[in-house]
């Protein structure tokens, strides 16, 4: 099988060319990593969940009108997106003080903040993702105010899309990350949610029990980060109703 063009490949995931000019194939590794790639392991199964998670997501926003760079799900690991000039940002929407947050403010985990606070992160794992101000954004030219302006606007309507999705099927969103990229129609320029909206990069706890089903049960070594994902899943139909613990993941389409 002749096989396609490998254009960068990163903790999760791997990108290829796509079929067509403008589209990139995006391929969900089994590799999980925190703290900056000091934890590594792989969680069989981990890819094909987050695909279709993200695909489910995507296409949420896509149908209410928030711009994706989401095509389409090509297979169990693969789904095709729009390429796009990745924004260096890591755009972080916290409901709930939870992680570096908490930490560096000394505050309880699970706090309700008065209101989302957006915060952004360079993209850089040598410097571990630093914190940095709209006044370092600005300074060093890496999103324009307008840009800043659209970011702000689309981090929201994320998190209002997303903590409704999950407030309905039992689960909190405590807080997410997002990356944005940039596309271009003709002369114009606007930007999309792009990457991968998952567990590996949101907060995600049972509104009941307080569980976590993110990210921070591979993290914090709380036991099955298959079942946690595959339980999201569950609720959110994207699995058989038999599907448990032991069986492995298989989606319905
Ligand atoms: P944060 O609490 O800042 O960091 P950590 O996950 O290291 O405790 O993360 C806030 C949310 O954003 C959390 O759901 C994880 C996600 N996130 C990523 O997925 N990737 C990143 O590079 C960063 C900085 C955060």
């Amino acid at each position: 099988m002749s096989r396609r063009k490998k254009i960068y490949e990163g903790k999760a995931k791997i990108l290829y060319e796509g079929p067509e000019p403008g589209t990139i194939v995006q391929y969900f590794k089994d590799d999980a990593t925190a703290f900056n790639a000091q934890k590594k392991d792989v969680i069989e199964g981990k890819g094909v969940l987050n695909n279709r998670l993200s695909e489910y997501f995507m296409t949420g926003l896509n149908t209410i009108g928030v711009p994706t760079h989401f095509i389409r799900r090509l297979n169990m690991r693969e789904q095709l997106v729009r390429s796009c000039e990745i924004i260096p940002l890591e755009v972080i929407v916290r409901n709930f003080a939870a992680g570096t947050m908490a930490k560096r403010l000394g505050m309880e985990e699970g706090t309700q903040l008065p209101r989302p606070i957006v915060e952004y992160c360079l993209k850089d794992d040598k410097l571990g993702d630093p914190l940095v101000t709209e006044e370092h954004i600005a300074a060093f030219g890496w999103a324009s105010q307008q840009d800043m302006d659209d970011i702000l606007s689309l981090a929201l309507r994320v998190n209002d899309f997303m903590a409704g999705v999950m407030y309905g099927v039992g689960i909190r969103l405590v807080d997410f990350k997002i990356e944005i990229g940039r596309v271009y129609d003709g002369d114009f320029q606007r930007l999309v949610v792009a990457d991968e909206i998952s567990p590996d990069s949101c907060r995600l706890w049972d509104i009941e029990t307080g569980r976590k089903l993110d990210k921070d049960v591979f993290r914090r070594d709380l036991g099955s980060l298959t079942d946690a994902y595959t339980e999201v899943a569950r609720r959110l139909g994207l699995m058989p109703k038999a599907a448990t613990a032991m069986t492995k993941p298989t989606l319905i389409n």
